[in-house]
């Protein structure tokens, strides 16, 4: 599994601290930046990382905003990217069993470091539950793509 990291400034410090937690659980990243807290436009952030999930590069997107909502919209607004914004355990979990996300937004404004570590687990370790009824509904969000 290998992983690809995108933040503006608001996001800046909270990509810092899940690097050193997925260096400590040996996952592979490739870090887009930002690279410094000085402020730069969230939609050029999710550009990257998720044109290395779109490539296959990388398996996952996880990205951070001030909320993580703008860098979601940015996000979800490229082919084959399927983000979720969340805060809560529940969401990062079923985010990945029902909608097969691939992308996880994280706000740097929202989440403390501890909290975001466990998000960002039980994103990367549950699996697409799959089967007719989810594929269908997941293959009707790309219908929409146009
Ligand atoms: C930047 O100030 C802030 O607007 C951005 O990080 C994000 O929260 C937008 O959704």
């Amino acid at each position: 599994m290998k992983i690809a990291l995108g933040a503006d400034h608001g996001g800046y410090e909270l990509k810092e601290e899940i690097k050193k937690h997925l260096d400590g659980r040996g996952i592979p990243y490739v870090d887009f930046g930002t690279d410094s807290p000085a402020s730069i436009d969230y939609p050029d952030m999710a550009v990257p990382p998720c044109k290395a999930v779109q490539s296959g590069e990388c398996d996952f997107a996880l990205l951070f905003c001030g909320t993580g909502v703008g860098i979601s919209m940015a996000a979800n607004r490229m082919k084959g990217i399927r983000a979720c914004c969340c805060s809560d355990g529940f969401s990062a979990k079923y985010t990945r069993l029902h909608n097969d996300a691939n992308a996880l937004c994280l706000g740097g404004r929202v989440v403390g470091p501890g909290l975001a570590c466990e998000l960002v687990d039980l994103f990367l370790d549950t699996p697409f539950e799959g089967g007719e009824r989810h594929q269908r509904r997941v293959d009707k969000l790309t219908a929409l793509e146009g």
